[in-house]
């Protein structure tokens, strides 16, 4: 590498963000720099490896680091600067629940230090609103040079990252049209809509509010679902039916509710209100209705294994342990079946689980989850067990119907559906012993 190479783009974070923008970014011919701190992924990423599984990225990478486009390495090279920085880190939430702001504040001093004068510095992490002028931009002045800033928040689904990069629009934040059409320029080369916005915060909220309408219509179907259940009527049906034909309500299906980012975003969007006095209260009951969920259903489970004489001594199977099914992911962080294994073993301490996934293998599920057993295949983690779970819509999960799941399963046992992947089927066809979240009512 010569002392006059330039990086087209240099990418802080290499997670699931920062390695399917490098990798897209590299497919279209940029010079790009991925920077991450974790050793491992540096060189997983360097033999053209991906770290986590995402729809045809094996290949996609492997090309692009035999093209040379995309490199990656632990830091900056002060040789080798970019014309433009993206900020991926994560932003989780704190163990007292704000969002936490040291991994965004790291990333920024990096950039920093590194960048030359006049570089474009892009934030795409999901971010409280007014992080990145009273955060990021101040780390950035503090070095003296002159940067231009701009928010460009990320919507792709996981599972579906590289296409979606390719065909989504891409929102573009900045408070001046100078600085939105060099980072709309970086976009373009992606995608033919890029969709320019007023100011940093008007980017940065809308982000938070497409993940937070997700979530509050995903709270109003559990809503229906509870009102369902206490009625004795099948919410499915509910939703189904009400919706067939008529356009003016698309309420979604019930079902566990998590994710990296709906577990947090909605509490980005209110703890930002709060900050200025506003209080949000559609956003902060739905993640109420949908965190205590999987505490609740719990509750119903144990109540029906009492009910039917499953002593503590009965095996249970939960199946889905990725956050989703749909596109499929291996991405266990958020996920809501994990609360459920949580309130099992609150309310019987020390229990082992069996754990199955149809995207994990049980060596990766076992090294997440210790403390349960983890199985590679469906018909292994339902041998004997007396209670089934289905925690996410993985349409591997849907498979098997009802009654032959239960001639794998113990005397007396149940299975328990949180996505109604068995909800078309007549009461005859499910038998007595299928539940599933808006449709308790039993039969016998
Ligand atoms: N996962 C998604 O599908 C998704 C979608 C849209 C938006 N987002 C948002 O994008 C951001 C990133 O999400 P993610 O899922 O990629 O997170 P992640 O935790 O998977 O990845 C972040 C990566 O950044 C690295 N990192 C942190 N600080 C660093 C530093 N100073 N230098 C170098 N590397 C550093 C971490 O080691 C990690 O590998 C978050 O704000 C998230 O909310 C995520």
């Amino acid at each position: 590498m010569n002392d006059s190479f330039r990086y087209d783009v240099g990418i802080v974070g290499l997670g699931y963000v920062g390695l399917t923008l490098a990798t897209v970014l590299a497919e279209v011919g940029m010079k790009v720099l991925g920077v991450e701190k974790r050793k491992d992924v540096v060189d997983l990423t360097n033999a053209g490896k991906p770290h986590f599984s995402e729809a045809g990225i094996d290949e996609a990478l492997s090309r692009v680091v035999k093209s040379g486009n995309l490199v990656s390495a632990q830091d900056f090279n002060p040789s080798a600067p970019c014309d433009v920085y993206i900020i991926t880190v994560g932003t989780p939430l704190n163990a007292d629940g704000k969002a936490r702001l040291d991994m965004i504040e790291a990333a920024s001093r990096q950039v920093a230090e590194n960048m030359p004068d006049g570089a474009l510095v892009i934030l795409r992490s999901t971010v409280k609103i007014g992080t990145a002028r009273t955060v990021v931009a101040p780390i950035l002045e503090a070095s003296g040079k002159s940067f231009a800033i701009a928010m460009c928040p990320e919507r792709t689904l996981e599972g579906k990252a590289l296409q979606e990069l390719r065909e989504l629009p891409q929102i573009v934040g900045a408070d001046s049209q100078d600085v939105r059409d060099r980072a709309a320029a970086v976009f373009r080369r992606l995608t033919n809509t890029v969709v320019q916005v007023a100011t940093l915060e008007t980017a940065e909220i809308i982000k938070l509010v497409d993940n937070t309408y997700r979530d509050v219509q995903f709270a109003f179907a559990n809503e229906v679902a509870r009102v369902c259940e206490v009625y004795g009527v099948n919410a499915h049906e509910v939703i189904a039916s009400g919706k067939l034909g008529y356009k003016r309500t698309n309420v979604p299906l019930p079902g566990l509710v998590g994710g990296p980012c709906l577990e947090k975003d909605p509490h980005i969007l209110f703890q930002s209100a709060r900050d200025r006095g506003i209080a949000l209260e559609i956003t902060q009951s739905s993640r109420l209705v949908n965190e205590r969920q999987p505490y609740e259903t719990v509750d119903f489970i144990l109540a029906e294994m009492a009910r039917r004489g499953l002593t503590d001594t009965a095996e249970i199977a939960l199946l889905g342990m990725a956050f989703k099914g749909v596109p499929a992911t291996d991405d266990l962080r958020g996920s809501m079946s994990l609360k459920v294994l949580d309130a099992l073993a609150k309310a019987r301490p020390g229990l082992r689980v069996r754990i199955y996934d149809p995207v994990v293998p049980a060596a990766d599920l076992q090294a997440q989850v210790p403390g349960h057993t983890a199985f590679d295949s469906l018909a292994e983690a339902v041998e004997g067990a007396s209670v089934v779970i289905i925690a996410n819509n993985h349409p591997d999960l849907g498979r098997k119907q009802p009654i032959d799941l239960h001639e794998l399963m113990g005397p007396k046992g149940f299975i328990y559906d949180y996505w109604n992947h068995f909800s078309n089927l007549s009461p005859a066809e499910l038998g007595r012993s299928y539940f599933a979240v808006g449709n308790i009512k039993r039969t016998v």
